[in-house]
């Protein structure tokens, strides 16, 4: 198994100093840093695009940025995005006309890629495509909002992807976004995630080194 990776989800951080609210998190203690794009059309919100994901790399971030795709289409974005610096791009199957293509896409422009499954969206597509894909992203609430609770109802789903990724005996990591907290983390981890994102959790807290070491400590546990 992987070693557990804390990805604080910027999109609850103050946008107003967001340089500075990225160091901090990176300093206390996060692995990577995710990056949620919306569209107001996939997705009910809008948020950041290359630009952004540029200017921190400007700035100076050097961890790996894991930019989870919430727009349609899909193909158009991400070359731009590669060329701002992403480390992994992630996306939605359903926002795809042709996923395997954009899976594709994603490798040949140098970025890791990752398919997304909401809430009720079934597993099936990873029948073929689980072995071009470097990870797997599992929401937990349904995109578009930072700040909701956790559908329990995905620790099932973690654990069937974790046996589909094992038989496959390729090295793919399994992350879930939406919800997780310090006091959740454990059964997320228990059903076999190893990627794990948390925005209000983080940037809602007064002490993001303390928030990280208590999730660090409670996937520990688990
Ligand atoms: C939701 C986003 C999440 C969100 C997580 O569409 O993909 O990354 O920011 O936020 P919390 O941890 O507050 O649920
Ligand atoms: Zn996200």
């Amino acid at each position: 198994m992987n070693p557990a990776w804390i990805a604080p989800s910027i999109l609850s951080a103050d946008f107003a100093r967001l340089g500075a609210e990225v160091d901090a998190v990176l300093a206390a203690g996060a692995d990577i840093v995710h990056f949620d794009v919306m569209d107001n059309h996939y997705v009910p919100n809008l948020t950041i695009g290359p630009l952004v994901c540029e200017a921190l790399r400007k700035h100076g971030v050097k961890a790996p940025i894991d930019v989870h795709l919430m727009v349609r289409p899909v193909d158009r974005i991400v070359p731009d995005f590669a060329r701002a610096g992403a480390t992994w791009i992630t996306f939605h199957p359903e926002a795809s006309e042709h996923v395997d293509r954009t899976i594709a896409l994603i490798r040949e422009h140098g970025c890791r890629p990752g398919l997304v499954f909401n809430p009720a969206t079934p597993l099936e597509y990873l029948d073929y495509t689980l072995d071009k894909l470097d990870l797997v992203l599992l929401m937990s609430v349904n995109p578009g909002f930072g700040g909701q609770q956790f559908i329990p109802g995905v620790l099932k789903k973690i654990a069937a992807v974790r046996e589909r990724v094992q038989r496959s005996g390729r090295d793919i990591r399994i992350e879930v976004d939406g919800g997780i907290k310090a006091d959740n983390i454990a059964e997320v981890a228990r059903a076999g995630a190893d990627t794990f994102v948390a925005g209000s959790a983080i940037f809602g807290s007064s002490d993001y080194a303390a928030t990280i070491k208590a999730m660090r400590a409670a996937i520990a546990a688990a």
